[in-house]
């Protein structure tokens, strides 16, 4: 097979919902599709087990068991496909966020009893500002929902993005019978079993008997009736659209039940995108490119104290990626060579001699890399596209054993290098603050310093409400700032300013009375 062909062929996404939507057992269908799983139940739900204040450790070996489930690849109908599992507790959402910048596509799963919940809505404004394709999955099409035109509508409202359905219930809840599959013209009816698939009625077009036959006359002449008002409601679907964002395909089904999964598989791997062009500083890459290039998008750290090395999660963006071969680990400058990059097929990780553009290769670490680290054939490239978002829960941290200060600090540096959270430095006092998406980064930071840099720190609280990176073209109007809110000035790892505001209302005063300031909520603008 050629590179073309390789890269044609291959297909990277995330599957990304709120948690207890049906992430988890949809992509355990898709694996059971892909033959690299046999029987139901054999993923490991990465998600926290009901306990919201959950002790992180558990959840460290939670994730420690992820690692192999971090990326699942298998081959389907000639397609290579690789899925990116996200973590499913949101004080890790900063993870997902990332793992967002490697995937090429993204699909979406709702609940249809409680339609867009918080972490979908979140993670759509990742998807919108990298114009990611997504499709929409709307599960638990077999227990009482919503009614799907309304659906269609949250969706719309919600997540900022066109809908088209592809797929159309027939009835849910107790009276589910199946779904029309509009993309394929075809009726498959439901049969609530979880190992078995569809039962697929061969049917020539809407006004078939067939129909009627097998859903009984007044379900079918109501979903001609909903079929037409679709028609005539939603613009035919636009591969094109789709592929620059602006709509979003959607079908219907129960995964549990291995429902209108198929369908979802076989109409994902048409249409979604092999890997794209990225865009670095310097200029376009593109995927057929000879010259290996590549970012570090995850950095996994081993929470066993007697394995204490890293895996470094790379997205081949360009060219093969050779194992023994001599690679630039551009910023640090240093060459690196890897004799056990491991690829990740069905549940298994594996050696491999070489990957291609979407495969994403781990890479066992020592402390070399850092999140969003480029890694190239020679070139002198860097991969934009890695946000830090302003983080909503901040500390000062202190240090509680001056003879340790050294280790401190390089603790703080490398797990801030690993993208465990922010570290800002306030300039009024000079103290060191460090922002996360939720309370847990804190313990594990806390942990991890001691275990494995011995070093010491406590926490000190600090009211703030947010912290946002400023610029502005008008270096007077910047300096009036500073000065202004120099209490409240910090700059964080590259030196950039960042504001931290108090309040809501501290933010909102803070953007009418400087008008020439611009305020961002994600580090890269
Ligand atoms: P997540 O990864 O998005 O958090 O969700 P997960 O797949 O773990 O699913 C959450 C719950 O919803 C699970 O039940 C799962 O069995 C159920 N579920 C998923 N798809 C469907 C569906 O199509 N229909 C119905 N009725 N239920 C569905 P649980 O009781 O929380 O877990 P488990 O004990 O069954 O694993």
């Amino acid at each position: 097979m050629t590179i073309k062909e390789e890269i044609q062929r291959r297909r990277t996404f995330a599957i990304i919902s709120h948690p207890d939507a049906g992430k988890t057992t949809l992509t355990e269908k898709l694996l059971l599709f892909g033959g690299a799983i046999h029987v139901a139940g054999a993923v490991k739900s990465n998600k926290i087990k009901k306990t919201a204040t959950s002790d992180w450790m558990e959840i460290e070996k939670q994730r420690g068991i992820s690692v192999a489930t971090s990326v699942m690849g298998f081959d389907y109908d000639g397609y290579k496909i690789n899925i990116l599992d996200t973590p499913g507790h949101q004080d890790f959402a900063e993870d997902t966020y990332r793992t967002l910048t490697a995937v090429d596509s993204v699909i979406i799963v709702v609940d249809v009893a409680k339609g867009v919940e918080m972490q979908t809505r979140k993670l759509m404004e990742v998807c919108r500002m990298r114009n990611t394709p997504v499709i929409i999955f709307v599960n638990k099409l077999d227990r009482e929902g919503r009614d799907p035109f309304d659906i269609l509508d949250e969706l719309e409202a919600e997540l900022h993005i066109g809908v088209r359905p592809l797929s159309w219930p027939i009835n849910i809840g107790a009276k589910f019978k199946g779904v029309y599959n509009i993309y394929e013209n075809t009726l498959d009816l439901f049969q609530p079993d979880k190992q078995k698939v569809t039962e697929r009625v061969a049917i020539t077009d809407i006004n078939d008997a067939a129909i009627d036959a097998n859903v009984g006359d007044a379900d079918a002449a109501k979903l001609r009736e909903d079929l037409e008002l679709i028609e005539g409601v939603y613009p035919d679907f636009d591969e094109a659209e789709y592929l620059s964002g602006k709509v979003a395909p959607v079908f219907f089904g129960s995964a549990l039940n291995t429902f209108g999964v198929k369908e979802l598989l076989d109409c994902f791997v048409k249409i979604a995108p092999s890997p794209r062009p990225i865009q670095a500083v310097e200029r376009t890459i593109y995927p057929e490119e000879e010259a290996f290039t590549g970012f570090i998008f995850k950095i996994h750290a081993n929470m066993d104290p007697n394995h204490r090395s890293c895996i470094a999660f790379v997205k081949v963006c360009s060219g093969k990626f050779e194992r023994n071969v001599y690679y630039n680990l551009i910023d640090s400058g240093k060459q690196l060579r890897f004799s056990a990059p491991t690829a990740f097929m069905a549940q298994k990780k594996s050696i491999v001699d070489e990957a291609y553009p979407g495969d994403i290769v781990g890479l066992p670490d020592t402390g070399n890399f850092k999140i969003g680290d480029t890694l190239t054939a020679g070139e002198n490239l860097h991969f934009k596209g890695l946000p830090s978002f302003s983080p909503e829960m901040f500390k000062y941290i202190e240090n509680t054993d001056p003879m340790k200060t050294k280790q401190l600090n390089k603790g703080i540096e490398q797990l801030m290098d690993e993208g465990v959270a922010q570290l800002f430095i306030n300039q009024f006092n000079g103290r060191k603050i460090i922002g996360t998406v939720g309370q847990l980064q804190f313990e594990v930071i806390q942990y991890r310093l001691l275990h494995e840099y011995g070093a010491q720190c406590r926490w000190e609280p600090i009211s703030l409400y947010k912290a946002c990176w400023i610029e502005s073209d008008d270096d007077d109007a910047l300096d009036a700032f500073k000065k202004r809110k120099h209490q409240f000035m910090a700059v964080d790892k590259q030196g950039r300013d960042v504001f931290l505001a108090d309040s809501s209302y501290v933010l909102q005063m803070a953007q009418t009375d400087f008008p020439k300031i611009r305020f961002h909520f994600t580090s890269e603008f």
